[in-house]
């Protein structure tokens, strides 16, 4: 499989060409970041969300205007052609506040019917990394000392593995995810909250995470990185043979996957 065959995707091309110009316009970082709450008192978004998404909105309207759109600030547009593009016009606002080179912009693209992924682009603008998939064509990542195709690392013990998670902004939700980690630590190498869902995937696709799990995230955040994971080799599920969703995702090399489900199943991690 070659990164031609993927970029001649047509909605991949489209995907990759918006979200280079949403990290461009993220970079021009005003003084005042204007910076409201949401959920809770820790769950912020920027003006520069705002803007990000609108422009995201804008170029998808412009340039598919029977696709549906869904995205974290608020875009929630029916469509006629049974394809939706779902869109996080930054995951990792916490990093971008804070300058944390950890986010991103995430533009995945699915069939409505069948739900199924068919395309994915997460933004790195900080390191100029873009990470691409399109269903059955792999995982690829494109950045300044060139391009690679992404597989997953060779883990195959729990115990060796480096694994990403992440955390709510409801302190009730945060206390239950502590108490599951609490009982995963002891059993991984070690763990890593980098503060973006997408990134976190995109690192398991390259090989430098091992695995990621997270109860609470939602369809934008991991839209495109769950794809891109997969395309380069990992196995993703929810817990209990559920799919992956609000409840939980679960992404890992394929050797250490049910080892990883046990415990967080024996945990009841699904659940607060
Ligand atoms: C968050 C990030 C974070 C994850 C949270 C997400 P946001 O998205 O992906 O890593 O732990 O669950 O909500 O708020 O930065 O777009
Ligand atoms: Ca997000």
């Amino acid at each position: 499989m070659s990164l031609a065959n993927l970029t001649s995707d047509p909605n991949l091309a489209l995907a990759m060409s918006i979200a280079k110009s949403t990290g461009e316009l993220l970079l021009d970082r005003p003084s005042d970041l204007g910076i409201q709450t949401k959920s809770t008192a820790t769950d912020v978004v920027t003006l520069m969300d705002q803007r990000a998404e609108a422009f995201i909105v804008g170029e998808l309207t412009k340039h598919r205007p029977e696709d549906a759109i869904l995205g974290e600030e608020g875009a929630n547009k029916p469509g006629s052609s049974g394809m939706q593009w779902v869109i996080d016009p930054i995951d990792g606002t916490v990093n971008y506040l804070h300058k944390v080179p950890h986010w991103c912009v995430s533009i995945g693209l699915k069939d409505e019917n069948s739900g199924q992924a068919l395309a994915g682009v997460v933004y790195v603008p900080i390191l100029d990394q873009m990470y691409i998939s399109s269903r059955g064509l792999g995982a690829w990542v494109i950045e300044p000392s060139g391009t690679r195709k992404l597989q997953v690392s060779e883990c195959n013990e729990l115990s060796q593995a480096l694994m990403g998670t992440g955390f709510g902004y409801a302190s009730s939700r945060r206390a239950s995810q502590a108490r599951v980690l609490q009982q995963v630590l002891p059993k991984v190498a070690d763990i890593r909250r980098l503060g973006s869902c997408a990134v976190d995937l995109c690192l398991v696709a390259e090989g430098v995470l091992d695995g990621y799990y997270e109860r609470g995230v939602n369809a934008w955040d991991h839209a495109a990185g769950e794809l891109i994971a997969r395309e380069a080799g990992a196995v993703s599920s929810g817990l209990f043979g559920n799919q992956i969703g609000e409840d939980m995702i679960v992404v890992t090399t394929p050797a250490i996957h049910a080892e990883l489900i046990a415990i967080l199943e024996t945990h009841n991690a699904d659940k607060d």
